[in-house]
């Protein structure tokens, strides 16, 4: 095939970005294609920070020939010589498969100069990333692989027209590349007969928490949380009921039973306000208490805060001293109107998705879990300030 036939084929899919944002690929693909120059880089985005979430690490264990693969594929289509694969650095079997997979296909000429007798030469490279969440943000992790600190950089312009070492840059994340070999293989509208309209395909979910069986699903966009956690779950342990379920990770949702019966599509997620994100489906039983799972997202956030802009430096601190007032029933009687201020600061101020997307979580627990904040905020009993010295 031509190039430009392989990313019209990756329009044609429709498929969407996995990593979070669900950009579409053939639209970014394209970006990079159109650049002048083949001085262009591909980038496979495996940091996966997000907590709750290991699905890519498991593609990357168990097939990591598909991304090697995948990303010769892309740098043919886009016109780049050289992928670089950014993987969390925890990730010590997901490096050593990767290394063998890369070894491999440089021994099947799959790898390095005129590739099957085409002409084309590609490279791979695995960096190890450091262990910060923000550097999976795909401006920080470029700024790592340039060996700088990991803080975002402005958009625009985006990684497409200046990434790496201001070079053109395509950025996929691992599920988003391992979707694109049997694209290839089996064509479009193969690839569009699963899934829903706006929406092709299938999504792997980290199913996690009190089910029976946690693990990586595989399932159609359109299935419902009650058919993840039910049937390929096998419901909650001990026959408990459901307290709430986090939906998309730290930076997602906070979801009661009334969502289950939603389908898990892009659509249906904008409609109801929940976030799929990178595929994190937690879910906690009756037992776990909400308030101290929250405070314990927001020390998360207050940690990986990267403190390059001062709305989420700051902001992550005092969202985090405010859920603790409400664990430990210290809060002030103005505490919830301050909560509700500083998550729109974050979403309105932020520099960048991290920020952003911060409010997530406690502004959906918010909407579905009001009773427990009012609840924390009547039992407290603001401590006596302590005698100036
Ligand atoms: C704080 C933050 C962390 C992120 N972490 C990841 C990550 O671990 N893996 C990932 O693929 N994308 C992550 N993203 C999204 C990337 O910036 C980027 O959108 C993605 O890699 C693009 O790939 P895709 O189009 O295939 O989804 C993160 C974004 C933000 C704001
Ligand atoms: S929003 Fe947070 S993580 Fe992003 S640049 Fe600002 S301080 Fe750093």
């Amino acid at each position: 095939m031509h190039p430009d036939e392989v990313v019209q084929i990756m329009m044609d899919s429709k498929l969407l970005g996995r990593g979070g944002a669900g950009f579409p690929v053939g639209k970014k693909w394209s970006a990079v294609a159109a650049q002048p120059g083949d001085e262009k880089y591909v980038v496979c985005n495996a940091d996966e920070g997000e907590p709750g979430t290991f699905k890519d690490r498991l593609i990357l264990e168990g097939d990591p020939h598909s991304i090697v693969e995948a990303m010769a594929i892309a740098g043919y289509a886009v016109g780049a010589h050289i992928g670089i694969i950014y993987v969390r650095g925890e990730y010590a079997l997901s490096i050593a498969r990767l290394r063998k997979a890369i070894d491999d296909a440089r021994g099947y000429g799959l790898l390095g100069d005129n590739i099957l007798g085409t002409g084309f030469r590609f490279e791979l490279e695995i960096y190890r990333g450091g262990g910060a969440y923000v550097c999976g943000e795909e401006f920080a992790l470029l700024e790592s692989i340039e060996n700088k600190r990991g803080t975002p950089r402005n958009k625009p312009p985006f990684p497409t027209e200046k990434g790496l070492f201001g070079k053109p840059t395509l950025i996929n994340n691992v599920e988003t590349f391992a979707n694109v070999p049997p694209i290839l293989l089996n064509g479009s509208d193969w690839f569009l007969s699963f899934g829903t309209a706006g929406s092709s395909g299938t999504k792997v979910f980290s199913l996690s928490g009190d089910v029976a069986n946690r693990g990586i699903v595989e399932a159609p966009f359109g299935v419902t949380l009650r058919e993840l956690i039910y049937d390929f779950g096998g419901g909650i342990k001990g026959g408990k009921r459901i307290g709430f379920i986090q939906t998309g990770g730290s930076a997602g949702t906070v979801l009661s039973d009334k969502y289950l019966d939603i389908p898990l599509d892009y659509a249906a997620m904008r409609a109801y306000n929940v976030s799929l994100g990178s595929g994190v489906v937690l879910v906690a039983s009756t037992d776990v208490p909400l308030l101290p799972f929250l405070a314990e997202v927001a020390h998360f956030f207050r940690h990986e805060s990267c403190g390059k802009c001062t709305p989420c430096r700051e902001g992550t601190l005092q969202i985090s001293a405010i859920m603790e007032s409400l664990v430990n029933r210290t809060a002030d009687p103005d505490a919830l109107h301050r909560l509700g201020m500083l998550l729109n600061l974050l979403s309105d101020t932020s520099f960048c998705g991290l920020g952003q997307a911060v409010p997530l979580a406690f502004e959906s627990a918010l909407r579905n879990f009001r009773d427990d904040f009012e609840n924390a905020l009547a039992e407290s009993h603001v401590p006596e300030a302590c005698e100036e010295v």
